[in-house]
């Protein structure tokens, strides 16, 4: 049985509840198995109900391809100043050139046995990061990237840039960095040996499909292994769809067995996913996706996790936000307990803490 998270928000009539719900005072208002309706749904949200585990029946692992609660509507806001800057044209241009570098390369180790060149490949990385002059932080030019076809080698040089941010605020020596960025860098590399037809595909994929995918994780491992890396490398190939809780794929490792570097990369491979534009939606919001991780604690890292999740909500406080009632405001404070929903100072001067009114989140960054 696959089990997906999702927001009270997101609930639709015919759903399965996958666990029981109980109220803040530990009483049960659902039990495993309640098919939703439409009474259901309004009940939940009159215990205030955030979060549900429902029964999905095939395991898809993009859980947002079909969420549209999640649909990021920034355009003509934040992140259209950013698309429309001369500064993101020139980043733009240095990542695609060494998104080409970086297929040509690995399509060489792949096809023709080359040995990898790790520092050839981090000096395209390095370019791509002092590219970056804007004011604009680069998580968020990230997620202004996407859109064009070549998914595989696009994710991988995004996932190793934020894995080269993600180490800087774990505290990580230059050493440590490097090795999170080529970590980063190749971790789907078995992906080269899948169909790409399986690969792009905008819909839904198939059972067959979706088993041929999830063999990514031992191909990459099995091209790393004659390799000249470094062994947390290659299990960062292997292991990044592992899940702490058992529930990932290949081996279903849980929290110990799972190599840390692996662990790291899982969190910013997951970011990226969710943020980035895919041909099939919009990326999600970042107060979305912040929220998104907050409810996977028993699924990510937890000391990887909430650094990960307070330094991205801290690169927001000071922007200013569309709320969705309308209100405009400012960004102020960072709730530590509820980093997805910090307090926003209106334009008259109102503090809105989001943590305590649920009913309103941040629809946009403006
Ligand atoms: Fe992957």
């Amino acid at each position: 049985m696959a089990v997906k998270r999702i927001l009270i928000s997101e609930a639709k009539e015919g759903m399965e509840l996958a666990g029981d719900v109980y109220d803040t005072k530990g009483r049960l208002i659902a039990p495993f198995g309640t098919v939703l309706d439409k009474e259901i749904i309004r009940k939940l949200e009159n215990y205030d109900v955030v979060v549900l585990k429902i029964i999905v029946k095939s395991d898809i692992d993009d859980i947002f391809m079909e969420s549209s609660a999640y649909e990021r509507s920034e355009e003509s806001g934040y992140f259209e100043k950013i698309k429309q800057s001369e500064d993101f044209k020139t980043f733009r241009y240095s990542f695609e050139e060494s998104v080409d570098e970086l297929s040509n390369k690995l399509n060489e180790v792949v096809y023709k046995n080359e040995e990898i060149d790790i520092n050839g490949l981090l000096e395209s990385v390095k370019k791509v990061i002092n590219s970056n002059s804007s004011r604009y932080n680069l998580m968020d030019i990230l997620s202004c990237m996407r859109g064009y076809d070549d998914l595989t080698f696009a994710h991988s040089m995004s996932v190793s840039l934020i894995c080269n941010v993600f180490a800087g605020w774990l505290g990580y020596g230059a050493k440590d960095v490097e090795l999170l960025t080529a970590a980063g860098l190749l971790h789907d590399i078995g992906k080269i040996k899948i169909p790409k037809e399986i690969i792009a595909k905008p819909s839904r994929l198939t059972d067959e499909e979706y088993r041929i995918i999830k063999m990514h994780p031992i191909l990459g491992y099995e091209i790393l292994k004659s390799q000249p890396v470094d062994n947390r490398i290659r299990n960062a190939a292997l292991m990044h769809h592992e899940k702490c809780d058992g529930s990932g794929y290949p081996q279903g490792l849980k929290r110990n067995q799972i190599d840390d570097v692996a662990k790291i990369v899982a969190i910013a491979d997951v970011y990226d996913a969710m943020t980035a534009n895919r041909v099939y939606r919009e990326g999600m919001s970042p107060f979305d996706v912040i929220e998104y991780f907050e409810m996977c604690i028993d699924i990510f890292e937890p000391g990887y996790l909430m650094i990960f999740l307070q330094k991205i909500a801290l690169l927001y406080v000071g922007s200013t936000v569309l709320l969705t009632d309308g209100t405009e405001g400012k960004i102020i404070m960072i709730n530590s307990t509820s980093l997805g929903r910090p307090v926003v100072l209106s334009t008259n001067n109102k503090a809105i803490d989001l943590s305590k009114d649920k009913s309103i989140k941040i629809a946009k960054l403006i």
